[in-house]
């Protein structure tokens, strides 16, 4: 996937559009994964909230996929370990990768802070295609999770 086909510009100005004038943060998080799931190659898009020691399936587009994920497991539960956004472009390689869907084979995961700097969610995006993700792809989808933050209460 050639990462010029995805136009973040615009979907980051349709999510800054639709979040500006909403506070149900349930709302946002369902709004951001439909903008999200237009753009190409994303087969699964959504979010993993924090609830006590574990992350728990929020909104999202795509397969069903698994409800809960402990901290430190697979890619999205060491994103919250670590506070720090994780590139995969193949899956199998990734020590304890969580395989919600068989068809996923490439992954980026960010994660989203509240106001004070504590992990309050991961959005994850998965592939079907290998390697389909790279760091335009990282540094945009952190660009979503910061207009996220602002609509943390
Ligand atoms: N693959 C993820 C699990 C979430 S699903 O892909 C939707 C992981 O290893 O954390």
């Amino acid at each position: 996937m050639n990462t010029a086909t995805r136009d973040y510009a615009t979907a980051l100005s349709h999510i800054e559009g639709v979040t500006s004038s909403e506070n149900d943060l349930t709302a946002n998080l369902a709004n951001t994964a439909a903008i999200l799931k237009t753009l190409p190659g994303y087969f699964w898009v959504g979010f993993y909230l924090v609830k006590g020691d574990e992350l728990v399936l929020g909104p999202f587009q795509g397969p069903v996929a698994c409800t809960r994920i402990a901290r430190g497991n697979g890619v999205c539960g060491t994103v919250w370990a670590e506070g720090k956004s994780r590139l995969v472009p193949d899956v199998h390689t990734f020590p304890g990768h969580i395989a919600c869907n068989a068809a996923s084979l490439s992954e980026v995961v960010v994660p989203v802070f509240d106001k004070s700097g504590t992990v309050a969610m991961v959005l994850d995006v998965d592939s079907d295609r290998p390697a389909d993700f790279n760091s335009d792809d990282l540094h945009a989808l952190e660009k979503v999770a910061r207009i996220l933050t602002g609509k943390i209460s």
